[in-house]
Parts: structure tokens; sequence; C-alpha cells
């Protein structure tokens, strides 16, 4: 059984912690700059508001779930003990935790966002480690949350990183768009998203086959008339006009030595 302090108050921190006291992992306590979300979390995952700035708490593991820019600051506040210290991001390298001696990344590969707590046992969690008996830690509490961890040195977790804002963030914030365009001309948003749900569902089987549309067929005249509807949004062009290229490229190389769009 490990005893896991909890540093954060965000939404990794909510669900993480939510998954950790479903797995029945003892929690030493949520740790906070404010106190009133600090008692807010602590109060629903059943354990005790602390504050930084207090004497914390001794536990198997203290997990860091602030901003990435907050973790090596927060990192150099805590005592360097024994106790492994871990951060969660998928796109920064322990370095940021030198000073402690056992140092670890548990990064679990899902958007969180507000709302009720995730089924955690179908997020795959990757885990790294300074060295072996922090990662064996690392491995028994990943393997407790979910059904899928591997152990993947730091370029390969930044490589998986960029894919992995290539294929959430990218994408969502695009439908975000999608939907805009629409409300903005009074069209209901929804008639887009069977779209949206039969297109993840195809790409899953094969991502190649899947994409159509007209820079894929190569209809270079509908790409341009779309992007003259874009006139007035000058990033969103750019961003219509570079994605249409980059498909270009990829399915008809013969236009990579044509004009831009
Ligand atoms: N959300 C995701 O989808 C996701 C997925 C995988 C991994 N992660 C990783 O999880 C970590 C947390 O991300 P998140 O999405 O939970 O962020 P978040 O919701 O924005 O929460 C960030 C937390 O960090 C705290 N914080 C920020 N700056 C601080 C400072 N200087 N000192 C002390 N605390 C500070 C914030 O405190 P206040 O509330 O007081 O500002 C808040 O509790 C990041 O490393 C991120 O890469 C996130």
């Amino acid at each position: 059984m490990h005893t896991v302090l909890l540093i954060g108050t965000g939404r990794l921190a909510f669900h993480l912690g939510h998954a950790l006291r479903r797995a029945k992992v003892e929690l030493a306590g949520v740790a906070g700059r404010d106190a009133g979300k600090t008692e807010e979390l602590a109060g629903s995952l059943g354990c005790a508001a602390l504050r930084l700035t207090d004497a914390l708490p001794r536990a198997d593991l203290r997990m860091l779930a602030v901003s990435d820019d907050a973790i090596a600051p927060v990192a150099e506040g805590l005592p360097s003990d024994d106790t492994p210290i871990v951060h969660a991001s998928g796109s920064k390298s322990l370095e940021l935790l030198n000073g402690h001696a056992h140092r670890g990344v548990l990064w679990p590969i899902q958007s969180f966002s507000p709302g009720a707590p995730i089924d955690f046992s179908a997020v795959p969690v990757v885990v790294d480690a300074s060295d072996a008996h922090t990662l064996a830690l690392l491995q028994a509490l990943a393997g407790r949350l979910s059904s899928t961890v591997v152990h993947l040195p730091f370029a390969k977790r930044q490589r998986l990183h960029l894919s992995a804002v290539i294929t959430s963030n990218f994408p969502v914030f695009l439908l975000r768009e999608a939907e805009r365009l629409l409300v903005d001309h009074g069209i209901d948003p929804g008639l887009v998203h069977p779209l949206w749900t039969s297109s993840t569902e195809k790409a899953l089987l094969n991502a190649d086959q899947a994409v159509t549309g007209p820079a894929r067929r190569g209809d270079v005249k509908t790409i341009e008339q779309q992007l003259r509807l874009l006139a007035d949004e000058p990033e969103l062009r750019r961003a219509y006009a570079a994605l249409s290229e980059l498909i270009l490229h990829t399915y008809h190389p013969e236009t990579r030595d044509q004009q831009d769009l």
C-alpha cells in the first residue's frame, strides 16, 4: 500500500486524486496554494487539506499536479529527503526535479477537463524515473490505476506528447472553430456532430483511408473557394491553407512545386 501526497488542486489533481481513492491508495493529503480550492478537493477526496507553506506529512511518494512552469519552483520549495517526487507532465524532463534524490514522472495520456471523475483504468500511463527503486514504485502505483502502463525515456515521451497534442488538442480546437463558423451564421452546430463521431470511429480503424475532402481529392478550386469564405478570418484562413497544403502534398506530391495557397 502506497501513501501519496498530492500537490496541486487543478484538473489533473482532481481526476488523479479520485482515481487514487478508487484504487484504495491512501492519500496523505492535498497541498495547494489556494486554501479554498485545496479544502474543496481534499473534502471531496476525504483527506487532509494542507497549505504548501505547511510542514507537509510524510508519504511514500509526492505527486506534483501543478502547471508545467510551477514544477521546478514548487519542487525546490519541498524538503530534499529520500521521498520520491514525481511530476505529471508529458513534455518536461526529470531534470526539473534535480535536487531530489528520487525523481519520477507519471503522465496519464488523457485530456482532463472539469466534470465527473473519469474511468482511469482505460487511460494509458507513461512512467519514467531517475532510479530503479522509484521506477518500480511508479510502475506498481500506475498499475493500480490503469491497465496500460509503459516505461518510456524522455525523448520518446516528448514525441508521444507531441503526438497527443496533434491527436487531441488540434482536432478539438478545430471542432470549436467549425461550430463557431456555423453559430455565427445562425446554423445549428449539431449538424456536424454525426460527422465528427463517424470520422473519429473510421479514423481509429484506418486513419489514412479515413482522410477525405477537397485536399485529399486534389480539388484545388474548391479549396480556393473556401479560402475566400474565410477572408475575414485571417488566422483561421492561414490554418486552413496550411492544413490543406499538408494534405495536398501528402496525397498529391506533384503539387509540392506549385504556388502556396
Ligand atoms: N489537464 C490535462 O489534460 C493533463 C493531462 C496530463 C498531464 N497533465 C499535467 O498535469 C499537470 C497539471 O495540469 P492541470 O491540467 O491539472 O493544470 P491546472 O488545472 O491549470 O492546475 C494547475 C495547478 O497548479 C497550481 N499552480 C500553478 N502555479 C503554481 C505555483 N507557482 N505554485 C503552486 N501551485 C501552482 C494551480 O494552483 P491555483 O489553482 O492556485 O492557480 C493548480 O492547482 C501539468 O504538469 C500537466 O502537464 C495535465
